[in-house]
């Protein structure tokens, strides 16, 4: 890679922006939506600033960035209100011409009511792409996977794999029907094409199992067995983090940390070459409700 080529693609992976809106309806006492509100009023009203998101967008200007890649956590308690601040800023995104691809974490399926009726989708493209090819018209809502192909060989794939959770947990669910659909579309792509894939919830589970991803072994297992796997990014624990586990067959995994948080907020800017990959990270200045963004690291990997 010459740093005066340019990439195949830019992308901008940011994730948890856990935008919220505190109501103390008596209804929440009948979901889990009390918990998360004392939690927001304790703790996370504290500890993020959502509304400093907008600043993302003259930064990806600038970097010219072709497409921002969303791994979860929108809301903080799947509220219709939370959903529509999310919607406005992935719209302001969209007006600005950058592609938007998300999906769901733990805190957008928080209620068993926002889970069942696939509130998140109300919301959010459940498609992909409008294209008809096996690949590339599975649904996100539907099947719990969806696929995008970017051209030159590469593709982005995206897994649903949150679910509503009891009081004191937040897991995710590989389930094995998901794990199906996995691998037959990874098998039905071309030899030579290669994949990012998205997902919620990490791999690997540094913290307590009570906010890991159930049957994450069946993950990595389908992470080992194709290579085509070249990028696995990831949100969730609210910690940056890249692992470059290549030695033991496993992709490059990369955890944005999370993009809203008021202090020590990251995202990173990932730039696709035909020999590899330059992952430079972002971090927050946040001053007077001002938010600006300064490169922390950069590092540069071969396939
Ligand atoms: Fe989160
Ligand atoms: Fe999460």
């Amino acid at each position: 890679m010459q740093t005066a080529e340019k990439p195949l693609f830019r992308f901008a992976h940011i994730s948890d922006l856990h935008f919220y809106n505190l109501s103390w309806n008596p209804s929440q006492f009948f979901s889990k939506r009390w918990l998360g509100n004392l939690n927001l009023s304790l703790v996370r009203k504290h500890t993020f600033y959502p509304e400093g998101l907008t600043s993302l967008i003259p930064v990806f200007q600038e970097k010219r960035i072709d497409a921002v890649l969303i791994t979860g956590d929108l809301t903080s308690t799947s509220h219709e209100k939370e959903f529509q601040l999310a919607k406005q800023f992935i719209d302001q995104l969209q007006s600005e011409k950058f592609k938007v691809f998300t999906l769901p974490g733990n805190h957008d399926h928080y209620t068993k009511n926002a889970y069942k009726n696939k509130l998140f989708y109300k919301y959010f493209d459940t498609h992909y792409t409008s294209s008809s090819d096996p690949v590339s018209s599975l649904s996100l809502k539907d099947d719990g996977i969806a696929a995008s192909p970017m051209g030159h060989g590469w593709w982005l794939f995206a897994l649903d794999t949150a679910l509503a959770t009891s009081l004191l947990s937040s897991n995710g669910y590989f389930s094995s029907e998901l794990q199906q659909k996995l691998e037959t579309a990874l098998n039905d792509l071309p030899q030579d094409h290669n994949v990012i894939l998205l997902n919620h919830f990490p791999l690997f589970a540094n913290e307590s199992p009570r906010k890991s991803l159930i049957r994450r072994e069946a993950l990595q297992n389908i992470l080992e067995r194709f290579p085509k796997i070249k990028l696995f990014l990831h949100g969730h624990t609210h910690r940056h983090c890249i692992a470059d586990l290549r030695a033991s067959h496993l992709p490059l995994i990369l955890d944005s940390g999370s993009t809203a948080q008021k202090n020590g907020a990251t995202w990173n800017l990932i730039d696709i070459y035909p020999q590899g990959c330059e992952v430079e990270v972002f971090t927050n200045n946040r001053q007077n409700g001002h938010v600006s963004w300064k490169p922390l690291s950069k590092s540069t990997f071969k396939w």
